[in-house]
């Protein structure tokens, strides 16, 4: 079976390559492989091309190499059921052992840059404390081996995946100790690894942490109130709003510290890494614009908010009140300009509307007092993907860009993630034969390249993900690559969509 998978492979990459190369506009092969007047040259000069995954994600070596559990590993294991066809990430895609094979293919594909996350348990398996220096091997060797084959790494310290340890000892993110704990853990991967890494990013995606770890207790730790779910223990009223103010303290700390002692000689930059949905009122009325403008500032704007503009924003005060803690002066401080650039993982977007009346629990989701459609009149907001949430909607790139743009002062943004997946049962030829992954990117990047012509300062661009990987609860039934993993055998396969990225990434001299 793999072996017949293998060729049939070879027979697609050779379509591949023959369309390349094809002049014949007219054909099949040659459309799949149309760019839409995108080119590496015709974004500005700099701007930076990658790839993105995360550790838990990809890594396997889950409980071996030294590494301590994370929250996700103990989730998995105590809650038979609760991954997707029972997935875990014990071995996930291995590429703890095929990094050298990954690294190449990103080469072979004409990427610039790789995004990929430390797991911070490989590092400090009881979370503070002894270090694990096999893990840190483990980096040193992939950061190595990115460097040599001119990829630059782009590290992000936070994807999820606290150290249990500091979970079972405090209560992870609910105690200000954390603030401390992650900032001596970043503290330690700049001085170990930031002679060769540039691009640190601090934590990704604060607000998918808060209201699925905390609100609807859907992720790990699994917390929220009584009526809205079945947790143990939690409060969706509260937790989420503790638990973004702890994460902002810790990214701010873990930027001081950066800027402070360690940017002049290591000349990087470090930002954060939000995700974001863009928007967009269902008509222009007054309330429905109101209503997407609370959206807007409840998943983005509580955090860049702060970090722009040292405070929370005003809807958030207004409607959570007390249960919105305050920055002290100090705190203030700190958080404000906190950034070089921010990280935005972006993949879709949604009509909003004001709902006129709202009832349920309190908690931090239903403060947004916000209607959510999918659909204008009938029509749907975009082609809906594999997964439930995502519907493919290319303006919203530029909407999302302009917004950012406008009301945080145009700061450097990175498009840290963005693509869409596939069905994980979809069979290795049908996989590879991605048509609608590659009009999804053209149209994602011809509307970020619009924004940027525009004057919109995004400076880098990461498809999610190079590889097919553990989709965290969905476990292996969802494909986001641009490369096939075989599950059974490991190996991997560019899809149509990864020869599209080195056709539109070629480089051509001078
Ligand atoms: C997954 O595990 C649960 C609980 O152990 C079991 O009931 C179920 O049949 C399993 N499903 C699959 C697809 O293996
Ligand atoms: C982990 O850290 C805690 C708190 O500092 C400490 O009490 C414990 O002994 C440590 N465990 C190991 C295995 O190092």
């Amino acid at each position: 079976m793999a072996l017949s998978a293998a060729m049939l492979a070879i027979s697609l990459i050779c379509i591949a390559y023959a369309a390349e190369h094809s002049t014949d506009t007219a054909g099949k092969p040659a459309e799949r492989f149309e760019l839409g007047g995108l080119s590496r040259d015709r974004f500005p000069k700099g701007f930076e091309f990658g790839a993105a995954t995360s550790a838990f994600q990809v890594e396997g070596m889950a409980d071996k190499g030294g590494r301590g559990p994370s929250i996700w590993d103990a989730y998995v294991r105590n809650n038979p059921g609760v991954i997707a066809g029972n997935g875990s990430a014990d071995v996930a895609v291995d590429q703890y052992h095929r990094y050298k094979e990954d690294v190449d293919l990103l080469a072979r594909l004409n990427f610039d840059a790789y995004r990929f996350s430390i797991s911070w348990s490989r590092i400090f398996p009881n979370g503070t404390g002894k270090v694990n220096w096999e893990g840190v091997g483990y980096y040193n060797r992939l950061i190595n081996y990115l460097l040599k084959n001119g990829i630059t790494p782009y590290v992000t310290l936070y994807h999820y995946d606290l150290p249990l340890a500091l979970e079972e000892r405090y209560l992870g993110w609910l105690s200000p100790q954390v603030v401390k704990d992650y900032a001596s853990y970043a503290e330690f991967c700049f001085s170990v690894f930031g002679d060769r890494v540039k691009n640190w990013m601090t934590i990704n995606e604060p607000m998918i942490i808060c209201i699925q770890g905390y609100g609807y207790g859907s992720s790990p730790p699994g917390r929220c109130s009584k009526a809205v779910g079945n947790c143990k223990a939690g409060n969706s009223a509260t937790e989420p709003y503790i638990i973004a103010h702890h994460l902002i303290l810790a990214h701010a700390s873990a930027v001081r510290i950066y800027h402070q002692k360690y940017q002049s000689i290591q000349q990087g930059r470090i930002g954060l890494v939000t995700d974001f949905i863009w928007y967009h009122p269902l008509t222009e009325s007054k309330a429905n614009n109101e209503a997407a403008q609370r959206a807007r500032d409840f998943h983005l704007g509580w955090f860049l908010d702060p970090l722009v503009y040292g405070r929370y924003p005003k809807t958030m005060q207004n409607i959570a009140q007390e249960r919105l803690p305050k920055f002290t002066k100090e705190e203030e401080k700190l958080v404000k300009g906190a950034f070089d650039f921010f990280g935005i993982n972006l993949y879709t977007s949604r009509y909003i509307y004001n709902p006129g009346s709202y009832s349920g629990p309190v908690s931090y989701m239903n403060d947004w007092r916000v209607g959510v459609a999918t659909e204008k009149k009938g029509v749907p907001i975009g082609k809906r993907e594999n997964s439930f949430w995502l519907y493919n909607v290319p303006w919203g790139m530029y909407e999302a860009m302009r917004y950012i743009k406008e009301r945080y002062g145009n700061p450097a943004v990175i498009i840290t993630e963005n693509g869409m997946d596939d069905p994980g049962n979809v069979p290795l030829h049908n996989g590879l034969m991605d048509n609608d992954r590659i009009s999804y990117f053209r149209g994602y990047l011809q509307n970020l390249k619009k924004a940027i012509d525009e004057g919109s300062n995004v400076v880098g661009y990461f498809a999610w993900s190079l590889l097919d990987n553990f989709e965290w609860r969905s476990g292996y039934t969802s494909r986001f690559g641009i490369t096939y993993v075989d599950y059974k055998t490991l190996s991997r396969y560019p899809k149509m969509s990864a020869y599209w990225f080195r056709k539109m990434l070629a480089r051509h001299g001078p």
